[in-house]
């Protein structure tokens, strides 16, 4: 058995990491978060109870499960006390939690900077969750940021001070309110206090762990092609969800790592600005949509809709080492009349199966489709694959065959049991 196994998104975020999370997390030790902030949105349902996370690990739900928020994390301590609160007044049990001392802060200048800047993208806007995340990484880079460790430190009140009076010097540039040194200076003591008893050096925690044969599964949050190196740059976040981001987020080596899972959907969606090849901006993006619940968890913002693309699930494979895939909602694609599959791009009059992270070639990247029958009845009970209709296995097995991944998770349902789980992993090259 791997110690480590990794969940990764595919696409453009929202691919229902969630739920295999959910499925793979009662057999684990630990739960990690090792990239991202509170910009993500993973939703479960168990026993009738809807919870969505953003920062928590997910699988601080089971029972006995060590939650980490790892040091790649940044952490808006006000999101988590809140985060905290809300699965305590669900009577859950949250003193499992352990937060990196050197994950970064966000403070309220990164989210009014995030903001700020969007404003003043014009064209060019990325259509951030305005979560602070951006700029709080940028912080963390130009090495003015300020770690969970630093507000229990003496040199707090000057890191603070010295940020926030050279972000004033931006906010008035702007004509943007100034930001008060003292009044965030004594909120964010409080919060430290509130988050003092979950802090720890949680790489060192991680190797004791792994010393001791404990299973860990590493959520990831955003996508592949939300990477700020592999992704659709300049519409991408600002980390690296992709396996390095797993690693640097953690303190992991790669040695440990056994299985990554990547997850898809049956077809695609997009939140936020950026080049989307197999984006439908008409009718059927809009069924897919509604059929779908593609409605933002985290800004509630509707989802850019489109078919499956098969080039840049490739290219997600190739990036990240995926051995094994997991597909959500072939029950809401199966509810169309047909289905369109992206197969190729043509680029420049020429066939191309290879992706571009280049936006003018991928603005000028047309997808090439093969088409398969749809209508595929209810399948939310069916739990082994062979029993699935003729038409969602033509489907399946041609995805299967173009990347060369088994699809070990197949989604059948939103429900926590609606779902085909056939054992079938690759080995890596
Ligand atoms: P999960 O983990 C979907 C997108 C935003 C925006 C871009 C940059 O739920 O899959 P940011 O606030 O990160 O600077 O925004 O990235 N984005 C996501 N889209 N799911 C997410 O997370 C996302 N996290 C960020 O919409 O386009
Ligand atoms: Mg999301």
């Amino acid at each position: 058995m791997s110690k480590v196994d990794v969940v990764l998104g595919t696409f453009y975020g929202d691919e229902g990491k969630g739920k295999i999370i959910d499925y793979l997390g009662g057999k684990a030790d630990v739960a990690l978060r090792a990239t991202g902030g509170n910009n993500a949105g993973h939703s479960i349902e168990v026993d009738g109870e809807k919870y969505v996370f953003h920062l928590i690990p997910s699988g601080i739900l089971n029972k006995g499960t060590l939650a980490i928020i790892g040091n790649g994390v940044v952490v808006d301590p006000k999101v988590l006390i809140e985060e905290i609160n809300a699965l305590k007044e669900k009577g859950k049990d949250v003193s499992n939690l352990r937060v990196s001392t050197k994950a970064h802060v966000i403070f309220p200048y990164h989210i009014e900077m995030d903001k700020m800047l969007e404003e003043n993208r014009g064209n060019g806007k990325i259509g951030t969750t305005a979560r602070g995340i951006g700029p709080c990484y940028c912080d963390k880079y130009e090495r003015c940021g300020i770690r969970i460790e630093d507000l229990y430190s003496s040199r707090f009140h000057d890191l603070l001070e010295r940020n926030i009076n050279n972000k004033n010097k931006i906010f008035s540039l702007y004509n943007y309110p100034q930001l008060d040194v003292e009044k965030i200076y004594e909120e964010y003591l409080e919060y430290a206090k509130i988050i003092k008893e979950y802090v720890c050096d949680t790489t060192t925690l991680i190797h004791k762990l792994l010393k001791d044969d404990k299973k860990i599964i590493c959520e990831g949050a955003q996508a592949t092609l939300l990477d700020i190196d592999f992704g659709s740059y300049p519409y991408v976040t600002s980390s690296n969800p992709t396996i390095g981001g797993i690693i640097s987020g953690s303190g992991i080596n790669a040695h440990d790592i056994g299985e990554v899972y990547g997850v898809m959907k049956a077809y695609s969606s997009r939140v936020g600005a950026g080049p989307y090849v197999t984006e439908q901006d008409n009718s059927i993006g809009d069924t897919i949509r509604e059929l779908g619940h593609e409605y933002g968890a985290t800004t509630k913002r509707p989802r850019r809709c489109g078919y499956l693309d098969l080039v840049a699930l490739k290219y997600a494979i190739e990036v990240n080492g995926i051995t094994s895939l997991c597909m959500n909602h072939l029950d809401t694609i199966g509810k169309l009349d047909k289905i369109k599959l992206c197969v190729a791009y043509e680029r420049n009059g020429e066939r191309t199966t290879e992706f571009t992270t280049n936006e003018e070639e991928l603005l000028s990247s047309t997808p090439i489709y093969e088409e398969f029958e749809g209508n595929f009845g209810d399948i939310s009970k069916i739990r082994n694959r062979e029993d699935l209709p003729d038409k969602a296995l033509r489907y399946i097995e041609r995805i299967e065959e173009f990347v060369n991944v088994p699809i070990e998770f197949l989604g059948v349902g939103a429900g926590r049991e609606e779902m085909i789980h056939e054992k079938k992993l690759i080995k890596r090259r």
